[in-house]
């Protein structure tokens, strides 16, 4: 098969198509090889309402990294509830969290990037590989109004580092559009955004924004990095 004209002629067909019809399309061609990670993030809550109430057959699973919020954690387990749907959790490799916490200090990614990047490595991007293994496509919740380095994305496009197609249902959706459709299906969200947070990772990594901030500042603010914790670097 010759990929690059099988992805070219996907890439069009997707083009025409909203992200259920694209969700549709690509559960039927990669029948059983569809997978999507949700942060419980507003993106990927639309995705997970879209998934669930079509009856989709796409995995969801989630990165518990030991560090999260509780309300996230309880937005996990109010999203199952209302959908009927179960999210696969993975966890950390225990002894690697372990080594790292014993190198590091428990909170040793604000001493470097360099600390920091290892520490996203070892909570979420080993799982990722694991939770992609055998698939085909993996599903995220990605805009690229997000950062400069998303604008660049495409809404399919081959992930060279996990060998694996990659879509992006809502990459051209604006923040408005997404907030409209999850008040209009009354879609279960993270309190924390009514309290001024917007893009929501770990707990000691993520702070609200102030005002006129972009979207992804409160992530890791103390840097002044990219901004990337591995899973979606290009
Ligand atoms: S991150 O790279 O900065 O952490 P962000 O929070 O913007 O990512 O989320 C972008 C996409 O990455 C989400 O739509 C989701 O697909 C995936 N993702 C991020 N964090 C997790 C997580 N904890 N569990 C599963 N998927 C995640
Ligand atoms: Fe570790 Fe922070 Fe990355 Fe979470 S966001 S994995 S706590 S460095």
């Amino acid at each position: 098969m010759n990929r690059k004209k099988n992805m070219l002629e996907l890439e069009e067909r997707l083009e025409q198509l909203n992200p259920v019809e694209g969700l549709t399309l690509l559960a039927d061609l990669f029948s059983g090889k569809v997978v999507f990670s949700t942060s419980l993030g507003q993106e990927d809550q639309v995705i997970t309402q879209m998934i669930a109430s079509q009856n989709l057959p796409i995995r969801i699973f989630s990165f518990d990294t030991g560090r999260l919020f509780p309300e996230t954690l309880d937005l996990l387990a109010r999203t199952e509830s209302k959908y009927k749907t179960k999210i696969q959790v993975y966890y950390p490799n225990t002894s690697a969290v372990e080594n790292w916490v014993q190198e590091h200090g428990i909170n040793g990614f604000y001493e470097s990037v360099e600390n920091r990047k290892s520490c996203c490595y070892v909570r979420k991007v080993e799982p990722l590989k694991r939770a992609l293994a055998g698939n085909e496509v993996w599903v995220t919740g990605l805009r690229a109004e997000q950062s400069p380095n998303r604008s660049a994305m495409k809404r399919i496009e081959w992930d060279e580092a996990n060998q694996i197609l990659k879509y992006n249902p809502l990459l051209d959706w604006t923040y408005e559009q997404m907030i409209q459709y999850l008040n209009e299906n009354n879609i279960p969200y993270n309190p924390l955004h009514d309290r001024g947070f917007i893009s929501i990772g770990c707990a000691p990594c993520t702070r609200a924004l102030l005002p006129g901030e972009d979207a992804r500042a409160g992530r890791w603010w103390w840097e002044e990095s990219k901004k990337e914790c591995g899973l979606h670097s290009r």
